[in-house]
């Protein structure tokens, strides 16, 4: 075997046992342990090293299914439709290539404007809400996506999700599929008041929604004010007069007294669909509640049964997400700035990643204290942040992804310009250079 084989073998298998354990500390434990888009980059890693040999491929691999095991202290429940996931796209190159593959499964020729309807994709939790005789029976989280877990008490407190259909002749059954989410401002409440109080603090509105769903006391669901945005409904195949589109369902849905997203937008080809992702880029930062991209759906119902789906996700949509403002990297080395008054600012410099639009490969550590906090190694696996203008930073690392052996990295004793031994006084942030003749404090000086 060559070592490049069982280099990417050991990586492969690394990636593997990182993405469980993230996955089994969100999905079962709600604790999670990882950013969403640091886990979507190492997936994408792992995935693009199975694809490209498929002997690396096992059974535990996060690729291999598509949900978490539910979790005790409410029943389980298969649901009547599964819950399928959406394939990601990162750019417009990988939705204009999922574009063509789909013209290509519908036997159309390339260039054909299908008409598709752009939605927001709602960061919140996938509810499965079913129906009788118009009457709501029973909802239940994702899960696994062909079983989770029996919430209807909860749900029933979360007063955008209709008890009875507005409908003089429901169906006899009725899946609905959507969103329930926190919005921004009671997420800040909630979190004001656990402080308070001495508690935990939740780490954002999804997390929140997820851990009030499954909150045992209904009581204190309905006091979290949860929001629902219905976007799918399943009806019996034999009922006439259903939606014959994904822009009629959503009209549909709405009659039936579901809330709706009022973003949702027919969009008639492929520029349509980029001028609406490009729109809701900034306009998402005014929305009270948080998306991470948009959906896209072809429009006919008719073309996505022809579409069909892949093993996991439908052809006929795509997620086509934001860029992410929070990514691994690797780190390369560990360097030194000495500012205009000799103040040393360790820089990490690592493998180039695209975050918020562009490419970062150095981020500021800020000062001596903060790299002891983050406790960074020789090879270290970081996360790096960029949010918009921000400068990058250096969020965390992840000691699993450490090398064996790593040396610890701290700052220079002498400054990496002059070599005069480094000052650091008492109670000082900063590490200083104090030679009055150090080219970069001259150089500063004359600037
Ligand atoms: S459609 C087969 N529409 O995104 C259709 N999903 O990454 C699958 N999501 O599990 C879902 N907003 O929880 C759809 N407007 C939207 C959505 C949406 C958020 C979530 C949903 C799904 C996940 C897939």
């Amino acid at each position: 075997m060559s070592s490049t084989t069982s280099g990417t073998q050991a990586r492969a298998s690394e990636l593997r046992d990182l993405l469980n354990r993230a996955a089994h500390a969100y999905y079962v434990l709600d604790a999670p342990v990882m950013e969403d888009p640091v886990y979507d980059r190492l997936y994408r890693e792992l995935l693009d090293l199975e694809n490209a040999d498929a002997s690396l491929i096992s059974a535990d691999s996060p690729t291999q299914r598509v949900g978490g095991a539910p979790a005790a202290g409410f029943s389980s429940v298969r649901h009547r439709i599964g819950l399928l996931s959406l394939d990601n796209a990162f750019n417009t190159d990988e939705l204009e290539a999922w574009y063509g593959r789909l013209l290509k499964v519908l036997d159309r020729e390339a260039g054909t404007a299908l008409p598709m309807v752009g939605e927001l994709k709602i960061d919140g939790n996938a509810l499965a809400l079913s129906y009788e005789n118009g009457v709501l029976v029973r909802a239940a989280t994702r899960g696994d996506g062909e079983q989770g877990e029996e919430i209807t008490a909860n749900v029933r407190t979360i007063a955008s999700v209709p008890l009875r259909l507005q409908l003089e002749n429901p169906p006899a059954w009725l899946e609905v599929r959507g969103e329930a989410l926190i919005p921004d401002g009671t997420f800040a409440a909630i979190n004001s008041e656990r402080q308070a109080r001495g508690e935990a603090l939740f780490a954002n509105p999804r997390n929140a929604c997820a851990g009030t769903l499954r909150q045992l006391d209904p009581k204190v669901v309905a006091a979290r004010k949860l929001d629902f945005f219905a976007y799918t409904l399943h009806l019996p195949p034999d009922w006439s007069g259903g939606p014959a589109s994904q822009w009629e369902s959503l009209d549909w849905l709405k009659q039936a007294g579901f809330k709706v997203n009022p973003n949702a937008a027919l969009l008639p080809d492929l520029a349509a669909v980029e001028a609406f992702f490009e729109h809701w880029d900034e306009g998402r930062r005014q929305l009270n509640y948080a998306t991470d991209g948009v959906v896209v759906k072809l429009n006919d119902l008719r073309l996505q049964d022809a579409a069909g789906f892949t093993q996991k996700a439908p052809r006929w949509a795509i997620a086509l997400k934001y860029p992410a403002e929070e990514a691994p990297s690797k780190l390369l080395r560990l360097s030194c700035q000495v500012g205009r008054t000799g103040v040393i600012t360790p820089v990490a410099e690592f493998e180039p990643v695209p975050l918020a639009g562009t490419s970062v490969s150095r981020a500021t550590l800020h000062n001596a204290d903060r790299l002891l906090e983050l406790d960074l190694h020789a090879g270290d696996t970081i996360v790096v942040r960029k949010a918009g203008e921000i400068i990058p930073e250096v969020v965390r690392v992840l000691p699993e992804l450490r090398p064996a052996a790593a040396e610890r990295l701290e700052l220079p004793h002498t400054c990496p310009e002059c070599g005069s031994e480094l000052v650091r006084e008492e109670g000082e942030a900063a590490t200083r250079c104090v030679n009055s003749s150090c080219p970069a404090i001259l150089r500063g000086a004359l600037r």
